[in-house]
């Protein structure tokens, strides 16, 4: 099936700028890394193989934010396998429309991916779910009233997220990690705000197990650009009312980062197998 959409100029402009950074015409797989995610990076790579390049100087990438941080991508092999991994997304919540939100997914295209990793923070909905745990995304619920595909094309949505490419993370993790990762629906907000307690039992009811504020839309136009997606959500927090305690974005964070040497066991079995996948 030929793609509905074609990968921008932006995109086409930050491949060759990556090409001519790293020597690497071809990425098999592109990773993006979430909130709590980007630490993981640094120990991602086989050794010697890294060449990072600063957003602000490629194409597409939104402006620095308020808080201050500005991204990475990164050119990597891992065992042996070329990846081009980005630190530091954008959300809708920034206000900037869809376009820096699923530059990412143009990128991997223009990069020649086959595949596009997504990872974030999410909150917990569904009981039993407790923090640190790591889970497949199976599908999702598009909340943020966005798409990216406004103005362009019809795309199918079934499988989004790769029953084949599950399938092959799932027995790359149970080997790496010992244990299987469970799967989940992931209910994209439009942020910034946490939800209310009300919000979060009515997510319940509409079948969600997770809920974050990303993800989805770089899903809808990855799926629109012909790339195969497997995304992975790290519950750093359970959701409003789900225990008394009130959520704070510094606790997202370090949820992750406590996990980072986890992750990168997890990200350097899961890397090789759904690139074979
Ligand atoms: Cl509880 N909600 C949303 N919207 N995003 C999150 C989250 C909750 N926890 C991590 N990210």
């Amino acid at each position: 099936v030929s793609p509905l959409l074609t990968p921008t100029p932006d995109a086409r402009a930050t491949a060759d700028a990556v090409a001519r950074a790293c020597g690497r015409s071809v990425h098999e797989v592109t990773l993006v890394l979430g909130s709590g995610w980007s630490e993981v990076v640094v120990g991602l790579a086989d050794p010697g193989t890294a060449v990072t390049i600063p957003m602000a100087d490629l194409p597409g990438f939104a402006p620095p934010s308020a808080a201050g941080h500005r991204g990475t991508v990164t050119s990597c092999l891992v065992d042996g396998v070329p990846l081009l991994s980005v630190a530091g997304r954008s959300h809708l919540y920034e206000g900037l429309g869809t376009d820096p939100v699923v530059h990412p997914a143009h990128v991997a295209a223009a990069v020649g991916s086959d595949v596009l990793v997504l990872t974030n923070a999410a909150g917990g909905v569904r009981d039993g779910l407790a923090v640190g745990d790591l889970l497949l995304i199976s599908d999702h619920l598009n909340l943020t009233g966005r798409s990216p595909l406004t103005g362009a094309a019809f795309v199918d949505l079934v499988d989004a997220y790769s029953p084949r490419l599950r399938e092959a993370a799932a027995q790359a993790l149970r080997a790496a990690t010992g244990t299987r990762p469970g799967e989940g629906v992931y209910a994209a907000m439009p942020g910034p705000q946490y939800e209310t307690p009300a919000e979060i039992r009515m997510l319940r009811t509409l079948g969600a197990d997770l809920v974050g504020m990303s993800t989805v839309p770089e899903t809808v136009a990855a799926r629109g650009l012909g790339l195969r997606v497997l995304a992975l959500s790290l519950v750093t927090n359970l959701a409003a009312g789900v225990t008394g305690q009130p959520l704070d974005h510094a606790e997202v964070l370090a949820a992750g980062s406590a996990g980072a040497g986890r992750l990168i066991g997890a990200l350097r079995a899961l890397v090789p197998a759904v690139a074979r996948g």
